[in-house]
Order: structure tokens, then C-alpha cells, then sequence
């Protein structure tokens, strides 16, 4: 094992067995959540004493390397009463006494090495991505008192090296505020939970049917009128048969641009791309009843009180629909520095192109056979307009209908199957099957005894856990999974605790899959997720008690 940190860490590793502590740590047991790849555990006695004198010392490192140790500092200050000394160090020896922290390109961007030794502590990343993740692993590390903030005045490290590395490069989460909006601060908490799990994306869905969340400069009625429902439907009463509850008042909510930009950068800080979605060419209600004139039939629309799968759509036919999403589109990319931007595609009902003289003579004038090739010609031109300003599309499995780019990236929520077919022609996928991944689903045989109101299907965070991201797929076809991401989808989710219950700690299982891939041992996630519960608890997070229970 030591041969193999000194392979990979040439640096840290002249650190092991040099040291004289006298203390034991006060932790009983390492847990790290995602599994790291490989993680040595020192027995001996003895731990490295933190304290507000310890200095931190750089090596390397660009400018976003800060953020990183920001967040380190963000961990430790309240507990030490004062934020640790940052120094820049040359690249010879470790200091003594200090945490190191050396960025070494010749890793991947967020693989790191953590080292401690009684003597002092080394990071080792590729890059800032890296060193951050290795204080996120740092953080499991920390007893209770410093994860609760508590005063203490020496912090005991216990003597460990984690070696490690994301088995895939896209790590993903949805935040649905479509359907109910999300509050900026609580945009926030969702990116300290994910990169809590080391999840590098999240997909902000900014419009559906039920609401337009994002302000746009040159329409103003997407959010003076789009933004605003008069009553919301507060049970799937058409799934489960059973009667249709509604709370009788209007309800909406938007982000200003300014605010974008504020949750952009706070995700940049977190190591957390934000990849917008603006849906098209269906689940597009809020936007018609802003201006009709972007549907078939041009008037009476209105901002959906219902869930569902909606028949007033984007008119393919009309050139001034393409005209609006450029417009919105160039307003997306100036606030959104993301290559990728998702563009839905998911659940575009035809009933309204079949009538529509426009789309009908769009699908003659293009020599198109019917109208799923229709919805292909749509996204291909906005797949176009954005690609000719360097961004790339994600779009959900049904961009597969009709044809898609080679560039397309799909994102296979029915099934794997759309991933597998898409991964097969050569595109990039990532996977997000329902029966996996759908986090807003219940998580037990007894939907009733939860506390906050779920549809859908069983997903127990075992059946979260058990995705194979690559089942169904040759070696090469393999190197087309781009990686996982859990969707907890907003329908019913309406408050911060909701949104918290539904995803901890299955956002854990599937955060496993995503950075730990290989082979998976439930019971052992099991036993290390009580890291995960001590950081729920300090955060005060609310979370599902299931996976902690006794059996
Ligand atoms: C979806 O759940 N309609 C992507
Ligand atoms: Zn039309």
C-alpha cells in the first residue's frame, strides 16, 4: 500500500511514518463518503494537532485555488476563532507543522492525495478542484464538535492517506425551481449539499409550464406574467385516482439576473457548474401565456396550475419562436459561463403541430417525414444557434427521436435504454434512469408515513444504489458515459426540508456511483453513511432516517 501512495504521491508520501505525536485521535473510525479509491489508515497512536497556528502553505495553484482554501477555512475558523495563515511555499520539502497543499497538473483536475501524519498534513491535487475535495474528504475527518462549529482549541486529525480520483467526470443533480421556485439562499444550500457529495453540476430547470423563473431583459412579461400560477395542485390525484387538492392562491417567484450571477459564482466557488435549462419545444405554457404568439394557436394560454404532460407547446413553424430562443438563449450565455446548456427536449406532445398550417408547411418546406422529425429539426436549430456561439446541448432522451448531432449530448431518464442507443451512435450520455435516480419519488413501502408528500414509485436509497451506469455496453461504448445524476423533480417538493428529505442521503448512493464507479458493497456504504448522517446532523439538514435505521 505504500509503494502505491509513494507512486502517486511522490510528495506527500516522504510525510508517512516521520512523526512524534504523543495524542490519539479522538475519531474511532475513518468513513468517507464517496468511497475514495484507496484509503491507508495509520493505527499507531498519535494525530496531527490542528490549530489556529497551523499555517497553510501553497504550492502551485491558480487563482481558484483560494476558493478551496477558503472553504477550508470556512470549516475550521469557527472552531479555532481566528482563520488559519496562508502562505506560498516553493516545491522542495512539506513544512512542518502546516497543511501543504501543491497543485501537480500531471493528476486529473480533481484527483488529489491526502496525507496526515502527526508531523503535518499534505494535499496533493491536480488542480484547485482537486484540493477542494480533498478538504471535503477532510471534512469526514473532523470530530463532531468542529462539524457542529464548537469552540475547541486543538483539532485532532487522525493519521490517514486517501488517494483518489472520480471514476466519472460529470457528476449531476437537478434543482426543478420550474415548478416550485427556490429561493437564492436556498439555491446556496442545495451547492454546499452537492459539493458535500462531490457533485460537480447542477442543472437548473428555469421553465415549464408552471413557471418562468428566469428574468430576461427583452421579454419582460416571461416574468411579470410567465412567473405566477393563480392556484397550485398539490396531489398527482390523476395517477393515483383520488381527489384533486389545490391551494387556492396564486403562487410565483423569479431570479433576476443579478442573482444568476450571484448563484453562478457561489457555485464556481464550490466547484459546481451550473448548466441552465430552458425547455423547448414543449413544457413551454408559462412562456406562451407571456406571448401567445409563440404557439399554434396564438391566444387563450395560460400559466399551468397542473402537472403533467402539457399540449401547448413552441409553434415549429413560425420563425419568430426561433427568434424569441435566440434571443433568450444570448441572455442565458452571457449569465452562464457553462458550455453545456440543457435544453429538455423530454415530453413534447404533437397534437398541436398536426393542425397547426405553419408547422405543417415547415415539415413540407424541409422535406420532413412527420412531426417527431419535426421536433428533431427544432432542436437541431437551436443546437445550431448555440453551437455557433461555442456551447455544446444536453438534451433528455427524446432528442434521439428524429435524429440527433453527433454533439448532442443525451441524458437517459426513461430507461438506459435512450443512454445505451445514444452511447452506441457515439454520443456522450449521462445517465439519470427514473428507477434510479427520480429523488422526488417515496423512499418507502409506505408512501403515506413519510412526512413530506411523494409520488411516483418505490426508490429506496439500495435500488439508488445499485445503478450500473454502464451495464449493456462494450469498452468503447463505455467511454461514451459522460456519468450519473439524481432529478428531484419539484412537482410536489415545496419547502427547503422537502427538497433535504427527499435527497439525503439517497443523493449519497448515487454521488457513490458517480465518483467511486467499480464494484459496490451496500452494506459497506451503509456502515461509512454514518459520515454522511454527522454532517447532516451539524449542517442541520433535515434528512430521510431510513438508511441510518437499525435493521
Ligand atoms: C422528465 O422526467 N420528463 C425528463
Ligand atoms: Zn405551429
Amino acid at each position: 500500500m505504500k509503494n502505491l501512495v509513494g507512486a502517486v504521491c511522490a510528495w506527500a508520501v516522504v510525510a508517512l511514518g516521520a512523526c512524534s505525536g504523543p495524542r490519539a485521535p479522538r475519531i474511532a473510525e475513518v468513513n468517507i463518503v464517496p468511497k475514495p479509491k484507496m484509503v491507508d489508515v495509520d493505527t499507531s497512536a498519535g494525530c496531527f494537532e490542528l490549530t489556529a497556528r497551523t499555517p497553510i502553505n501553497l504550492i502551485g495553484g491558480d487563482s481558484t485555488l483560494s476558493y478551496a482554501v477558503d472553504f477550508l477555512d470556512d470549516l475550521l475558523t469557527p472552531s479555532l476563532g481566528a482563520p488559519l495563515k496562508t502562505q506560498l511555499g516553493t516545491a522542495a520539502d512539506p513544512l512542518l507543522g502546516a497543511i501543504n497543499v501543491k497543485v501537480d497538473t500531471l493528476l486529473g483536475p480533481e484527483a488529489y492525495t491526502l496525507a496526515i501524519t502527526r508531523d503535518w498534513v499534505c494535499v496533493e491535487a491536480g488542480a484547485s478542484a482537486g484540493a477542494f475535495y480533498a478538504f471535503e474528504t477532510l471534512r469526514q475527518l473532523l470530530p463532531d464538535q468542529v462539524l457542529r462549529q464548537e469552540r475547541v482549541g486543538v483539532i485532532e486529525l487522525p493519521l490517514v492517506t486517501v488517494i483518489d480520483e472520480p471514476a466519472f467526470a460529470y457528476r449531476g443533480a437537478l434543482l426543478d425551481a420550474g415548478r416550485h421556485f427556490v429561493p437564492v439562499e436556498e439555491v446556496k444550500h442545495y451547492i454546499d449539499i452537492l459539493a458535500m457529495h462531490k457533485i460537480n453540476h447542477m442543472q437548473w430547470h428555469l421553465t415549464e409550464d408552471q413557471g418562468w423563473r428566469i428574468e430576461i431583459k427583452k421579454y419582460p412579461r416571461l416574468t411579470e406574467v410567465g412567473s405566477i400560477r393563480k392556484r397550485t395542485q398539490l396531489n398527482n390525484f390523476e395517477m393515483e385516482h383520488t381527489e384533486p387538492k389545490y391551494e387556492e392562491k396564486p403562487y410565483g417567484g423569479y431570479y433576476t439576473q443579478d442573482q444568476i450571477r450571484e448563484v453562478v459564482r457561489y457555485a464556481q466557488r464550490h466547484f459546481v457548474t451550473v448548466i441552465p435549462e430552458i425547455e423547448l419545444p414543449g413544457h413551454a405554457q408559462a412562456a406562451l401565456a407571456s406571448y401567445p404568439y409563440l404557439g399554434c394557436i396564438g391566444q387563450g394560454y395560460e400559466v399551468s396550475s397542473n402537472w403533467g404532460i402539457h399540449k401547448e407547446v413552441f409553434c415549429a413553424g413560425k420563425d419568430s419562436t426561433f427568434d424569441f430562443l435566440e434571443d433568450v438563449f444570448t441572455e442565458v450565455m452571457e449569465l452562464f459561463p457553462s458550455k453545456y446548456i440543457h435544453i429538455g427536449g423530454d415530453e413534447c406532445p404533437k397534437d398541436r403541430w398536426e393542425a397547426c398550417p405553419r408547422c405543417q408547411q415547415r415539415i413540407k418546406d424541409e422535406g420532413l417525414k412527420d412531426e417527431t422529425e419535426l421536433q428533431s429539426y427544432f432542436v437541431h436549430r437551436i443546437e445550431d444557434f448555440l453551437r455557433s456561439h461555442g456551447r455544446e446541448i444536453i438534451g433528455f432522451d427524446e432528442i434521439l427521436e428524429g435524429g440527433l448531432s453527433q454533439t448532442a449530448t443525451v441524458m437517459s431518464w426513461r430507461g438506459t435504454k435512450g443512454g445505451i442507443e445514444a452511447a452506441k451512435k457515439g454520443n456522450r450520455v449521462i445517465m439519470a434512469p427514473l428507477e434510479h435516480c427520480y429523488l422526488d419519488y417515496y423512499q418507502t413501502k409506505d408512501p403515506q408515513s413519510e412526512p413530506y408528500y411523494s409520488w411516483g414509485r418505490y426508490l429506496p436509497v439500495e435500488q439508488v444504489y445499485a445503478l450500473d451506469p454502464y451495464a449493456g455496453l462494450n469498452e468503447v461504448e463505455q467511454s461514451y458515459i459522460w456519468g450519473v445524476q439524481a432529478n428531484p423533480w419539484g412537482e410536489y417538493i415545496r419547502s427547503e426540508p422537502d427538497l433535504q428529505f427527499k435527497v439525503l442521503p439517497r443523493i449519497g448512493a448515487l454521488a457513490e456511483v458517480g465518483w467511486s464507479g467499480g464494484e459496490k458493497d451496500f452494506a459497506d456504504f451503509k456502515k461509512r453513511a454514518v459520515s454522511l448522517k454527522r454532517m447532516y446532523e451539524a449542517e442541520g439538514y433535515t434528512y430521510a432516517p431510513y438508511l441510518f435505521a437499525e435493521p
